[in-house]
């Protein structure tokens, strides 16, 4: 085991909460054990260009004026897998790159892609150790970006509700979340969403549609001033009855290879419109409450939000700066004690835990056992509900968590 003296740190993938506190992390843990730190900038397209720059070290005045609390990432990002890039001596030219600047081992944050590259950088002989970081909360660990995405969809829905009831509009909310309903899930649920349609459930739109239809109707009988609303959020990795994903005709595909997602709140609305044009009850419900307008408001609006890279952006949660400063500070204590090709799963106590990054980047999705519990609490996951039928247990020995 050769000694770590310089660690590169690299974030890449999609930005999010956090990755300005994994780069903090690192950088302070490694001047703790006088470990020379820099930042190798956007991703693996920085790494494949190391020849030609020098990478910033990261002196205490500079690990002190980031600040950990703002997504985003002073590293900058990149989606560039190595394993396309076309040049034949391209793991030769990286670690040319690694040896002239005098770096012995990397800190990369990043989600499965990422991770991947991870994996093939270890099999070309290049310590690095991987923290895990993904929005979409698809890993097998907790991933930084994660609680503040959620924080960020529940706070935007949340906010979104008094203009809805304002207008008595319905309304759908898209999050990104890519193929896995992690981030709409627990977003819609911190956010009293009526519904919530994730990837993980094949969504049978007649029966959002009677949820939507009793609840706004009891939601507006209910209100002193006739007012209503019904909030759906829905991930953006919804397929149509073809089993197609939504996509705009000119989005295309990302580099790391991925179709770029986004369309489905309107299919979801359009579905919506037309079982309600089809519906005698709303002209007569309006009129029954005195809102009806012959030929201008004859059935409840509905309008589709698309929150896009809002989610990413902004405050980062406070349990990401501390997981991020974790999993940045135990990726540098992993190198230097020779561990690589792994990722880190959180410290706990004086015990810093860490999986193989091949198992850590296996996608995870939402556990539809936990679904029939929230359908027993009233929401709808765009399917009839199923009967939450719980099993007992009494906890024995250490219980597991994060923080
Ligand atoms: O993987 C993170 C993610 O935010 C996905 O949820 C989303 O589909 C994608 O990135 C968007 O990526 P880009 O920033 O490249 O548009």
């Amino acid at each position: 085991m050769s000694e770590i003296k310089k660690i590169g740190i690299i974030t890449s993938g999609g930005d999010c909460g956090g990755l300005n506190a994994v780069i903090t992390g690192a950088v302070r843990m490694a001047h703790h054990h006088g470990v020379e730190a820099c930042i190798i900038p956007n991703g693996y397209a920085g790494l494949y260009n190391l020849n030609n720059f020098v990478p910033p070290v990261i002196t205490f005045g500079k690990v002190d004026r980031i600040y950990s609390g703002v997504a985003g990432s002073e590293a900058g990002h990149s989606r560039v897998k190595i394993s396309k890039i076309q040049d034949p001596n391209k793991y030769e030219v990286i670690k040319s790159g690694l040896k002239k600047h005098n770096i012995d081992g990397l800190v990369i944050a990043g989600g499965d892609d990422t991770g991947s590259v991870v994996v093939d950088l270890i099999s070309q002989g290049i310590p690095c150790v991987h923290v895990p970081k993904t929005m979409d909360l698809d890993l097998q660990t907790y991933s930084v970006g994660g609680d503040s995405t959620i924080n960020r969809i529940a706070k935007f829905t949340r906010d979104l509700r008094t203009t809805g009831f304002t207008h008595n509009r319905a309304l759908i909310v898209e999050v990104f979340g890519r193929y896995a309903g992690h981030t709409a899930f627990r977003g819609g649920i911190g956010a009293d969403a009526d519904c919530v349609l994730i990837p993980e459930i094949e969504v049978d739109y007649k029966v959002v549609y009677e949820h939507f239809k009793k609840t706004y109707i009891e939601r507006l009988l209910t209100s002193d001033v006739k007012g209503s609303t019904y909030i759906i959020v829905a991930a953006e990795g919804l397929k149509n009855k073809s089993g197609e994903y939504f996509t705009d005709s000119n989005s295309g595909k990302d580099s790391f290879g991925h179709q770029k997602l986004t369309g489905g709140a309107a299919y979801i609305r359009k579905q919506l419109e037309s079982y309600m044009k089809d519906d005698p009850d709303w002209p007569a419900f309006l009129k029954k409450e005195g809102i009806f307008v012959e030929n201008i408001y004859s059935m409840p609006e509905i309008r589709e939000i698309p929150l896009g890279h809002l989610v990413r952006a902004g405050e980062t949660t406070a349990y990401d700066v501390t997981f991020g400063k974790q999993g940045g500070g135990a990726a540098v204590l992993l190198l230097k004690q020779g561990i690589y090709g792994v990722t880190v799963v959180g410290v706990e106590h004086n015990v810093v835990s860490y999986i193989p990054t091949k198992e850590a980047i296996k996608q995870r999705y939402v556990d539809i056992n936990e679904v029939g519990y929230y359908e027993a609490l009233g929401m709808c996951f765009g399917r009839e509900p199923l009967e939450f039928t719980p099993k007992f247990k009494e906890h024995k020995g250490e219980i597991h968590r994060y923080m």
